[in-house]
């Protein structure tokens, strides 16, 4: 089984808090969401494989350690997931970009898939998935579904805000992915959004509200 990590750490507990408080601009938001994303990136890579190398030092030789060549792939859930992207960037330049677009259909709740462009070499890339929201998990379930479909090295689900549906689903969908989060929320609303949540992550990353 997959295990789900929560990420409980001060810094992002307290940016947290502005994303959620309904007060916070588009602005405010989108530079919390890509803080919190950076921060998130530092524990979802904790397992790159490292390799020795020798070096010189103003002192010395020494040996020392560098991420091995690992390939990434950074792998937002349009719209929202798009918030995350440049966050993790700042830790991992090297990683290339995919997109998946799915938005949920308001009335059925269930993901409609619109957009997909991956890595030419998605086979061997390990690929993290960006979503803020993971409320009924059916967008999640849906984007894992269609990047597994690809083939890649590996998948992990990274999300600001989970509902215990949410990670239920994925769970019985793909136990074998691992899934990090900033907190795990009380439930979901009878129209299936977060409580307490944030809101609408898409709306107000972008001002479409
Ligand atoms: C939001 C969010 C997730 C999805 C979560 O996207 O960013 O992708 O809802 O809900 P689920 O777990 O019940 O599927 P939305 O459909 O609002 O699209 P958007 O990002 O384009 O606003
Ligand atoms: N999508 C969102 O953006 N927010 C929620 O609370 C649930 C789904």
């Amino acid at each position: 089984m997959g295990k789900v990590v929560v990420l409980d750490h001060p810094l992002i507990k307290h940016k947290l808090t502005f994303i959620r408080d309904k007060n916070t601009g588009s602005k405010e938001f989108r530079e919390l969401v890509k803080e919190v994303s950076m921060l998130m990136a530092y524990e979802v890579t904790r397992d790159l494989p490292l390799v020795e190398i020798e070096i010189e030092t103003p002192v010395t030789r020494t040996k020392a350690q560098v991420i091995s060549g690992k390939k990434l792939g950074i792998v937002p859930i349009l719209r929202a997931g798009l918030g995350m992207v440049d966050g993790m960037l700042n830790l991992l330049p090297a990683a290339k970009v995919g997109h998946v677009g799915l938005y949920r259909d308001p009335k059925t709740l269930k993901p409609v898939e619109y957009y997909c462009k991956l890595p030419q070499d998605v086979e061997e890339r390990d690929l993290i998935v960006l979503d803020p929201m993971l409320a009924t998990g059916g967008s999640a379930v849906a984007a894992v579904d269609f990047l597994k479909r690809r083939n890649p090295n590996s998948i992990k689900l990274v999300t600001l805000i989970a509902a215990p549906e949410g990670i239920e689903a994925m769970e019985k969908a793909h136990p074998n992915i691992d899934m990090y989060v900033a907190n795990i929320d009380e439930k979901l609303d009878e129209d299936a959004y977060i409580v307490p949540g944030l809101g609408d992550a898409g709306d107000r990353l972008f001002g479409t509200k």
